[in-house]
């Protein structure tokens, strides 16, 4: 091979653009770094009229037609950024087949099918690297498949949706409520019209399983990840948690239970003493607990151009290298593990429960009656006023399982004058 790496961009768009941007201005560093001249050479896009301008500025090729890419020798690597399912697996897959390395920031294919694309990659003897599908510029999955390969990971926690973090952030921070919070995260650009893979906890589902993959070497399906979004957290959650020494946000959870783990995604009340607390806005951040390093965690931004184009060409880097040192076909994360899902008898954790009550005696001792006939002790406890006839009430509860959870939320949701509204889990400190 010549001492130039050609590189077949599929997308113009927020990242793809990016691209180009970033190889020509570190273009320097990056011949030092790696020893060759990376270049976009062609980009496959819709309509090659709006992309003109770009394209001249950076010397790139346009085509609409795939064929184009595929069939084109020149061309050592195809960067996927058009995102989604289809067309992006076939065009992946068919790049693999033809002997081309493969980059990709698309965690909604990486976590639906990943293992295939990876085995397809070794079969073909070629790269495929995706560090940009979590978390954008946090480099996240270099550092646990690498840095942290000497380590046993127990943990890793992430807040790895931008646009739900920024959301909870208003929501704390300026009282905002849901729909207010949604509204200027669309005018801000950090939430899409059709914000239902974000506010539903469905992006961050995606992330935890590739997530899960590296750290614990299982292959998770989507379905197995307890997905709960954002819509249900009302500004009453909200103040609630802030009397109780704690704030809402959206966490992704992965976790190993013995040989088994269990990975979920649901808004948890956050300790203000949590590194976690800190990150606020549309900033992400993955905590990781591990029994040499301890705990780490690993701040940054979560999307964006020039951060997730950054991501895209380290990987484009590594290629180069691996190109060059002649180790090409080797798995992005080789950690492999029999895949395990823990039970609900064995995930713990406290839970937060917010009912409203009728407004007279007795409804606590009723309440403390079902939690203490599953075995549940409260750790905190407060009464509100709504109205003259309702009362909200308020708990945490010291660690239980989930099946726990589970029993006492069926036997409240018995007491017909119980009207439970919310139960989120509690982290530890
Ligand atoms: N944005 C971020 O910060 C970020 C962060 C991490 C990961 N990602 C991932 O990166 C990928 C790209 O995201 P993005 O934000 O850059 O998306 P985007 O701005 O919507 O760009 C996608 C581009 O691909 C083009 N495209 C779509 N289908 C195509 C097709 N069949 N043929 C040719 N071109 C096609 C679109 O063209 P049109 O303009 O004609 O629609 C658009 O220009 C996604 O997988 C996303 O999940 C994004």
């Amino acid at each position: 091979m010549s001492n130039k790496l050609n590189i077949g961009l599929l997308g113009l768009g927020t990242v793809g653009s990016g691209v180009p941007f970033i190889l020509n201005s570190h273009k320097e560093k990056i011949q030092q770094v790696t020893g060759m001249e990376i270049q976009v050479t062609k980009a496959l896009v819709r309509d090659e009229s709006e992309k003109e301008r770009q394209a001249k500025r950076f010397d790139i090729a346009l085509t609409t037609d795939y064929n184009e890419i595929i069939n084109d020798e020149e061309i050592h690597v195809v960067v996927e950024l058009i995102g989604k399912i289809e067309p992006a697996k076939t065009y992946i897959s068919q790049a693999l087949e033809a002997g081309k390395h493969v980059v990709t920031a698309n965690k909604d294919l990486l976590a639906q099918y990943g293992a295939e694309l990876a085995s397809l990659a070794q079969k073909n003897h070629v790269d495929l690297y995706f560090e940009a599908a979590v978390a954008g510029g946090i480099p996240i999955l270099r550092t646990i498949a690498n840095s942290l390969a000497a380590d046993n990971i127990q943990k890793v926690l992430g807040i790895v949706n931008g646009t739900t973090n920024y959301m909870l952030t208003k929501m704390v921070a300026e009282s905002k409520s849901y729909e207010e919070a949604l509204k200027e995260a669309q005018e801000l650009g950090f939430a899409e019209s059709d914000p239902t893979n974000d506010v539903d906890g469905i992006d961050a589902a995606y992330k935890m399983v590739i997530l899960s993959n590296f750290a614990f070497g299982m292959n998770v399906n989507l379905k197995d990840v307890e997905t709960q979004g954002i819509r249900e957290i009302t500004t009453d959650d909200v103040e609630m948690a802030k009397k109780l020494g704690y704030e809402l946000k959206l966490i992704g959870s992965s976790e190993k239970i013995g040989e088994s783990i269990a990975v979920q995604v649901a808004p948890m009340l956050v300790p203000l003493t949590h590194p976690l607390h800190s990150v606020k806005n549309e900033m992400n951040a993955v905590f990781i607990n591990s029994s040499g390093v301890g705990e780490s965690m690993y701040y940054g931004p979560g999307a964006g151009a020039k951060p997730t184009a950054t991501s895209v060409v380290s990987d484009l880097i590594t290629i180069a290298k691996n190109i060059r040192l002649g180790t090409t076909g080797y798995r992005f994360n080789s950690y492999n593990y029999e895949t395990k899902l823990a039970n609900d008898n064995e995930v713990y954790g406290k839970y937060y429960f917010a009912f409203d009550v009728p407004d007279k005696k007795g409804q606590l001792l009723l309440l403390t009656k079902i939690f203490s006939s599953t075995d549940i002790s409260f750790e905190q406890v407060i009464q509100q006023k709504t109205d003259g006839t309702t009362a909200r009430m308020v708990v945490t509860t010291h660690a239980m399982t989930k099946a726990q959870m589970k029993a006492v939320t069926e036997k409240i949701q018995e007491v017909p004058e119980f009207h439970l509204l919310n139960t989120f889990k509690v982290l530890e400190d």
